[in-house]
This record gives C-alpha cells, sequence and structure tokens, in this order.
C-alpha cells in the first residue's frame, strides 16, 4: 500500500507521527487522504510501541476542508448510497490519544477534523473556520456538533452563518485549543507533550482517554459512574499497583503495560 497524502513515522519515545502532506491543495481531505489517514491510525493504534500519536499539516494549513473539486460533481443518490463521510467516525474509535497541531488553515473537514483529536495546540497563525455556507452546503464531520459544545451556540451558530474564520488566540479563549505556540515552534510542542503522554502506562492512559471522552456522550451521573468503574479497574492493573508503591518508595515507576 503506497501511502501518497499523508507522512508518517514512529519517533522516539513511542510517540507515532502522522503529517498531512497535499501541500498543493492545502491538505483539503480528499478520498485517498482519508483512507491513508484511518490506515495509518489503525496501525498506531494497534503498535504496542506507540503510546501517543500527533496529527499535523503544514505551516500554511492543517486542512483547508473536504476536496471541494472532487465534491463539486457529487449527487445526492451517491453520497447517500456511498454513505459519504459516515466511516469517518472510525477516528474517533482510536483508543490512543491524539494530539493535534494547527498551524494556519483548519477549514471545513479540516476543522472537524482537528476538533475530533483529543488534545488541540495551535500556532497562532491558525484559523478556524466551517466555511460550508458560502459553497452552498454545511458541515458533514461533526461542525455543527462539535464546535456548538466547545464553543456555545451563539459564536458556533455566527461561524456556521457567516463562514467566518477563527483566530489562534479567540481560538484558546474559547477552549477550542489548549495553548497557543509560535508557528515554528509547534512541532517541538507536539512532541514535548506526546511524549510525556507516551511515557505513561498505556492502559491507563487508554482509560483516561475514554473516561473523558465519555463526558461528551452522556450526562453527570451516568458519566460519574462509568468513571468511577473505570477507576475501580484499574485496580486490576500491575501498573496501578506499581505507580502507587513507585511513590511511596519515593522513586519512579517502571510502567509494564500491563
Ligand atoms: C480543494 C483546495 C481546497 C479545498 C484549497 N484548495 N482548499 N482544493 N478543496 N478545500 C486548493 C486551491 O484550489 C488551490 O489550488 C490551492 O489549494 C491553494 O489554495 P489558494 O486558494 O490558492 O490559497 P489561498 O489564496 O492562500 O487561500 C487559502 C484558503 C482558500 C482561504 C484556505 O484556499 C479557501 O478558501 N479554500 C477553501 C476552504 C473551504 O471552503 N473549506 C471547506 C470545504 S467544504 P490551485 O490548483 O488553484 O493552485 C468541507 C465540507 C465538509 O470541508 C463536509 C465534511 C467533510
Amino acid at each position: 500500500f503506497k501511502f501518497e497524502n499523508i507522512l508518517f513515522e514512529k519517533r522516539e519515545g513511542g510517540v507515532g507521527y502522522v503529517q498531512l502532506n497535499r501541500p498543493k491543495a492545502l491538505n483539503a481531505l480528499c478520498d485517498g487522504l482519508f483512507t491513508e489517514l484511518i490506515q495509518i491510525l489503525k496501525e498506531m493504534d494497534n503498535d504496542p510501541e506507540v503510546g501517543c500519536i500527533i496529527l499535523t499539516g503544514s505551516e500554511k494549513a492543517f486542512a483547508a476542508g473536504a476536496d471541494i473539486k472532487e465534491m463539486k460533481d457529487q449527487t445526492f443518490p451517491h453520497t447517500y448510497t456511498s454513505n459519504m463521510l459516515g466511516w469517518w467516525d472510525e477516528i474517533t474509535r482510536i483508543r490512543k490519544p491524539i494530539v493535534g497541531g494547527v498551524n494556519g488553515y483548519a477549514l471545513g473537514g479540516g476543522c472537524e477534523l482537528a476538533m475530533i483529536c483529543d488534545i488541540l495546540i495551535a500556532g497562532s497563525n491558525a484559523k478556524f473556520g466551517q466555511p460550508e455556507i458560502t459553497l452552498g452546503t454545511i458541515p458533514g464531520m461533526g461542525g455543527s456538533q462539535r464546535l456548538t459544545r466547545v464553543i456555545g451556540k451563539s459564536r458556533a451558530m455566527e461561524m456556521v452563518l457567516t463562514g467566518e474564520f477563527m483566530d489562534a488566540n479567540e481560538a484558546v479563549q474559547r477552549g477550542l485549543v489548549s495553548r497557543v505556540v509560535e508557528p515554528k515552534l509547534l512541532n517541538d510542542e507536539l512532541m514535548r507533550v506526546s511524549r510525556k503522554i507516551a511515557s505513561m502506562s498505556k492502559p491507563i492512559t487508554m482509560m483516561c482517554k475514554e473516561v473523558v471522552n465519555e463526558a461528551y456522550e452522556t450526562g453527570l451521573k451516568d458519566g460519574l459512574k462509568y468513571e468511577r468503574r473505570i477507576f475501580h479497574s484499574t485496580f486490576a492493573t500491575n501498573d496501578r499497583k506499581e505507580g502507587m508503591t513507585a511513590f511511596a518508595e519515593k522513586r519512579k515507576p517502571n510502567w509494564t503495560d500491563s
């Protein structure tokens, strides 16, 4: 299988690095890119050496949206019968943390892909937007749902109805991204955070991701119960025992991912 639209490598410290790489189209998400992205994310998810995944683009664009040229002649029967974008949520089933790094444009499907990441760090040049309305369509990969949950109805509605972009400073103020850094320093920051996450126990890390995401799927009462059950289940791992023992013995834990 030849990857044409993304670059990837396993980096030291258990970090899987994935970079969208269609520079001539500002990383527009064509079918081929989707297929490759899902395949490599699944491979990394199943790779016992990988503890955290980075997903990023170029300095000019994370991704400027779904590929408009590819979409422009699509018909309703085809989009419906092929369930266009329906398999997209496979990315939400990746169980290891994904740290997204956004420099430049994250528009339409690009913004939606960014919002699927578990942690988002932006370069100060980042621009987020859902400009689908300017093309006569609407967000199709969660833009109306995830954006609204994060930044609230009024601002999300304004972005979806005007197609205007939001800059990195506003994105951090509204909690869409966790931090803003100099564009040139984005990769270093992604590596720093990801290496730290990858240095933790993998099963415990995956449980952390699972319970935080549950907060988006369920109400408080059920979410708290879910959290407590997973908390209890950490007591079935060696790493929970090792972590607490290491603390008491004033030494670093030696995780075995068991
Ligand atoms: C296909 C795209 C593209 C896209 C950019 N390009 N975005 N091709 N699909 N989404 C291509 C351009 O056609 C151009 O190709 C090249 O990338 C460089 O783009 P320019 O427009 O020349 O660059 P610039 O002037 O710097 O403007 C950047 C930009 C603009 C503001 C990001 O490209 C833009 O508005 N792009 C579209 C953004 C958008 O509407 N995204 C939402 C897509 S709909 P050539 O060959 O001319 O050099 C969507 C639906 C989601 O995502 C539904 C679920 C997936």
